[in-house]
């Protein structure tokens, strides 16, 4: 469990909903922390981080099932308030001496919650309020001590709390948007209930984060794969905030990277940061070894053991170099920073038919820190992907690095189908370019995921002049996502589809075709390979 800074703390119990990290985020946008943690975590250990609430998530199961998670009751007697939601509200009555009943069939959808007042958990909120239900089993009878607050059509028992034992719960999920008011609720039971003070901004965050950096890594060197992407830019500028010189970067050019890449890399972190920037140029050394190689899964694996070697060899340059200046005496690179967010280290519940069990990516370039035994240094673990963006800003980078689309650690390779060449490269990125740069003057680039081009092994006929010209495909992929899982394809103003083509047909030698991509994922991917 992670060392949380001393401010006010909400612990979410993970009972598999879909909307854990709903609950998660929407706390954290009323500037308190809250962390998430497995369901049966045990009560002692829970009242040991000594949090201001607990909330039980909502989950798929029913209390009946065979294996539903169970949680810990002493939890219902650590004197600390407990919200349980859906599912949670149903363990309550199960374990408290109310009744649950398994209904068979699952309620979703809307409906109206007719208050009662006098609650501090619905108060301010009116006589009714749009909930949004997705439940299976139905509490027939309260424990003791519980009243009813709130009503829907469906259910008796859409709100309760027993306010001596600072015990509340509801049918509905509060964190969806559908429940228009939710975030009234949440703030209740933050504020009048818990009592927690807004005291989660990113100052104190980048604060709290420096110094345990500073207290794990001592007088000892870091070093950190800088990719340029948000995650491993804003995790070295944090770094470089708490240990200055005792952070290197390495920036491995592997040859596959967007026009002006590693320019913007250099311009940002050894200029403006003073970061000490080690690059590595190794471009030929990958052009190399993908040479002949067309098959997908063949590129990634060379591309990824390519960059372990490189970056191993980097930190051997860096220690000899340290030697030859005389600073030798700090015991080597121990340790290896990444840029891991709190959706990485979230461990999803298994339970049968949770939807939030996604499938995870297969895409980081692992293998670093098992191959070269460091110790990890993760300062954004407890931050998820718009707070990371948020300390960026607070921290200093540019807008151009914190809002910058994902780019794929194979890069171009996987956007090359077929062989990759220097000469397809050239096509590719000078292809790739115009769409960026098209994007951001139709303001578009900010609002998509990702905008960018993709190069077929296929030729077709076309006509230039009075030539007859058989030449390449140039495919256009631009997605909406939120997080990359699943995605959409933009509907684009046509002018401004016209002009990529246009201008990529007529200005990049060896394309005569230009193709947009209408395929959402699932079942196509973002990238083609
Ligand atoms: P797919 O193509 O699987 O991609 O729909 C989902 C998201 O992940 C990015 N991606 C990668 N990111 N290394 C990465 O760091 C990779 O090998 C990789 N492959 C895909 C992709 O750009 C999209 O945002």
């Amino acid at each position: 469990m992670t060392d949380t800074p001393k401010h006010s703390k909400i612990l979410i119990l993970d009972f598999g909903s879909q909307y854990t990290q709903v609950i998660a985020r929407r706390i954290r946008e009323c500037q308190v922390y809250s962390e998430i943690i497995s369901f049966d975590t045990p009560a002692a250990e829970i009242a040991a981080l000594r949090p201001n609430g607990i909330i039980l998530s909502g989950g798929p199961a029913s209390v009946y099932d065979e294996g539903a998670p169970q949680l810990d009751q002493n939890i219902f007697s650590l004197g600390m308030p407990v919200l349980g939601i859906c599912y949670g509200l149903m363990l309550m009555a199960h374990h408290l001496g109310g009744r649950v009943i398994f209904t068979g069939r699952r309620e979703y959808g809307a409906g109206i919650l007719h208050i009662k007042t006098g609650s501090q958990l619905l108060a301010g909120l009116g006589e009714q309020l749009d909930v949004w239900n997705s439940h299976g089993d139905e509490v027939t009878a309260l424990p003791e001590g519980f009243r009813v607050i709130g009503t829907t059509q469906g259910c008796n028992f859409a709100a309760v709390e027993d306010p001596e034992r600072k015990l509340y719960a509801l049918q509905f999920h509060p964190e969806v948007a559908h429940t228009t008011r939710g975030r009234e609720i949440l703030q209740n039971f933050l504020f009048r209930i818990c009592h927690c003070a807004m005291d989660w901004t990113m100052g104190s965050f980048i604060d709290h984060a420096c110094d345990q950096v500073r207290r794990q890594v001592g007088d000892q060197k870091v070093v950190l794969g800088l990719s340029g992407g948000v995650d491993s830019s804003v995790t070295a500028a944090l770094l470089h905030k708490a240990i200055g010189d005792q952070l290197t970067c390495i920036f491995v050019n592997n040859g596959l990277l967007r026009a002006g890449e590693e320019e913007i890399v250099q311009r940002v972190f050894g200029e403006n940061f003073h970061v000490r920037l080690k690059y590595v140029d190794a471009g030929e050394r990958f052009l190399a070894l993908l040479r002949g190689v067309t098959d997908p899964e063949k590129k990634r694996k060379l591309i990824g053991n390519e960059f372990i070697k490189v970056f191993q060899h980097a930190t051997e340059d860096l220690l000899e170099q340290d030697r030859r200046n005389g600073e030798g005496k700090h015991g080597g690179y121990k340790f290896l920073a990444q840029g891991t967010l709190y959706p990485d280290v979230i461990e999803s519940v298994s339970i049968q038919g949770n939807p939030a069990q996604v499938i995870k990516t297969h895409h980081n370039v692992g293998g670093l820190p098992e191959k070269m035994h460091f110790e990890l240094v993760e300062p954004l673990r407890q931050l998820f992907k718009d707070e990371v963006r948020q300390a960026g800003l607070q921290l200093g980078l540019p807008k151009e690095i914190v809002y910058r689309q994902p780019f794929p650690g194979p890069g171009l390779a996987v956007r090359i189908l077929g062989e990759v060449t220097p000469e397809r490269l050239a096509i590719l990125r000078e292809a790739d370019t115009i769409v960026q740069s098209e994007m951001e003057a139709a303001d578009w680039y900010y609002k998509v995921w990702q905008s960018f081009a993709v190069l077929l092994p296929v030729q077709s006929v076309g006509v230039m002049g009075d030539q007859r010209t058989y030449e390449n495909t140039i495919v256009l992929r631009i997605v909406e996502s939120q997080d990359g899982m699943t995605a959409d394809w933009v509907r684009l103003p046509y002018e401004l589809l016209a002009r990529i083509s246009n201008r990529v047909s007529n200005e990049v030698k060896g394309v005569n075709r230009v193709c947009y991509d209408v395929s959402s994922k699932p079942p196509s991917t973002i990238e083609w390979e």
